[in-house]
């Protein structure tokens, strides 16, 4: 189950009449999804249905696209990424840090060597990248909504590892309407406070 803040359903639930833009986020428990509906149109976090916690719509789990955004993260600003660099970004052990590249070195996401710390193959670029760029998306449109930075911190790490493709591209076109609209912008942001 995604985690998603009141405040962040609040300020989603919004009818516009001026805008004609009609945006509810809801959680069906029937379903056991979360629906976006924009214009009439639902979206649903299809990829959440029958689907373990831990796993993301494309069979990843929760834990390796972590890893694999805190490692692109820390190559990203800092050129390299070790052991001890992640354990301190993910707030954990470091022998839990080495069991886990251990792993990923084994399934091909990355190339782990003990003293000279790890590099991403492609395969493990493509995933992190992939998962960068959600978190990039969801934080954009959360912001757009006038949701505080921290609960967009925390919802967005839930969210990104289970949103399907589908919702993700309603929330791209959702979030470029919200760019060009700054009136509509200042409404959702003024109602999210
Ligand atoms: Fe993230």
């Amino acid at each position: 189950m995604v985690a998603i803040s009141g405040c962040a359903m609040n300020a989603a639930k919004r009818f516009l009449g001026e805008t004609n833009l009609f945006i509810v986020v809801y959680y069906s428990v029937k379903r056991q999804s979360l629906v976006i509906d924009c214009c009439g149109d639902a979206f649903m976090f299809a990829g959440m249905r029958n689907k373990k916690a831990s796993q993301s719509p494309a069979g990843t789990s929760t834990a390796v696209e972590d890893y694999l955004e805190r490692i692109l993260e820390l190559i990203n600003s800092k050129g390299y990424a070790r052991v001890i660099d992640i354990a301190g970004a993910l707030k954990i052990s470091q022998a839990s840090v080495t069991n886990m590249v251990q792993r990923l070195d084994a399934e091909g996401l990355l190339k782990y060597e003990k003293y000279r710390g790890l590099i991403l193959t492609a395969a493990g670029k493509k995933l992190a990248r992939r998962i960068a760029q959600r978190h990039k998306l969801l934080t954009e449109f959360l912001r757009l909504l006038g949701v505080d930075d921290r609960v967009i911190h925390h919802d967005v790490e839930g969210m990104e590892h289970h949103i399907s493709p589908s919702t993700l591209r309603a929330i791209t076109a959702v979030t470029r309407q919200l760019q060009r609209r700054p009136s509509l912008r200042a409404q959702l942001q003024a109602g999210a406070v």
